[in-house]
């Protein structure tokens, strides 16, 4: 299989260190003398042409941005036959013979369905959520994990002072690996997380009593999104222990913002063995983290992968908070 264009697109929500993706992907490619093109706006830029060619520079200075200098999206038409088949036209009008899909779940599932066609495709996870099954990391997740400490490091300084009790909602769609590995960190008195069954009694309320017990006057509550809201859980523990918790749902400002280092050289040394394996002639595979290396797994197998907290995680939790 002889490769000539790459395309690299970004698609789903945004993560940082993408864009030290990016530029590693236009970097090698160039690099190896493979020419490679920016496909703005997620899958929809297959889909209408939304198509610039990317050199040297116009990816210099993007290794210390948030965000992705290519747009996302979430695309709704690429998921339909229609969609894919506008997408195949795109790229073979332009010669496009490999794309480099930068994103979640989602966005393995349109690199899947365009493989389908013929087009050689490999992914690379990026979103905060660290949800994707196939590797233990995802680019963006420690920036948005060291922003979310920064603004609950902030918050303790006043619950603390007021001897309140905080709620803080943590992003992380239907997954809790932010939230444990923020709450984690920032010694919450109790982490909420959709993967560990709650009993609000023992999960909270126990938590809040044993660290008063243990002299505490504020108390930290981490909740995952996914877990339930942060104000329903803070109407509870003023109905059950007649706290008035103040409610803090972090957002979006955890998408943003400079990416650490490790999503900068993560991010780096993925999109530049993206561009190794499609010139080694592999196609359909997912680039992931295994063993404190890298390896890549089948698209197919990597949408089949199930992963969970683990296992230290939850244990040392329980170790922290004293039940
Ligand atoms: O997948 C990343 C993520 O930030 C989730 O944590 C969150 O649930 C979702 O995206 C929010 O999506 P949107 O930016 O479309 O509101």
């Amino acid at each position: 299989m002889s490769i000539k264009r790459i395309g690299v697109l970004t698609s789903g929500g945004d993560a940082p260190g993408m864009n030290a993706c990016v530029r590693s992907v236009v970097r090698t490619a160039l690099y190896h003398g493979l020419e490679c093109y920016g496909i703005r706006r997620g899958w929809n830029g297959l889909i209408t042409g939304d198509i610039i060619r990317l050199d040297e520079r116009s990816v210099g200075h993007t290794i210390d941005r948030g965000g992705t200098i290519l747009y996302t999206a979430r695309s709704k038409e690429f998921m339909t036959e229609e969609g894919q088949q506008k997408a195949v036209s795109t790229c073979k009008f332009l010669g496009l013979d490999s794309i480099v899909a930068i994103g979640g779940d989602g966005t393995f599932r349109g690199a899947r369905a365009l493989a389908k066609y013929g087009i050689n495709v490999i992914g690379i996870p990026a979103t905060i959520d660290n949800d994707i099954s196939c590797t233990n990391y995802c680019i963006g997740f420690d920036t948005a994990a060291n922003t979310a400490i920064e603004c609950i490091d902030k918050l303790r300084d006043t619950m603390q002072s007021h001897e309140r009790c905080s709620v803080v909602e943590v992003m992380g769609r239907n997954a809790g690996y932010l939230a444990m590995y923020v709450g984690l960190a920032v010694g919450a008195t109790a982490v909420l997380v959709p993967e560990e069954k709650i009993d609000f009694e023992r999960d909270v309320i126990e938590k809040i009593r044993q660290a008063r017990f243990n002299g505490f006057t504020h108390y930290m509550i981490v909740v995952a999104e996914g877990a339930g809201s942060a104000s329903d859980i803070a109407a509870k523990i003023k109905d059950a222990v007649d706290l008035d918790p103040r409610v803090t749902v972090l957002g979006h400002i955890q998408r943003g913002g400079t990416p650490t280092a490790r999503d900068r050289v993560n991010g780096t040394k993925m999109g530049y063995l993206a561009v190794e394996l499609l010139l080694s002639g592999k196609t359909n595979r997912v680039v992931c983290t295994h063993d404190g290396g890298f390896t890549n797994v089948d698209i197919e197998e990597a949408l089949q992968m199930h992963k969970n907290i683990q296992q230290i995680e939850v244990d040392v939790l329980a170790a922290m908070t004293g039940i």
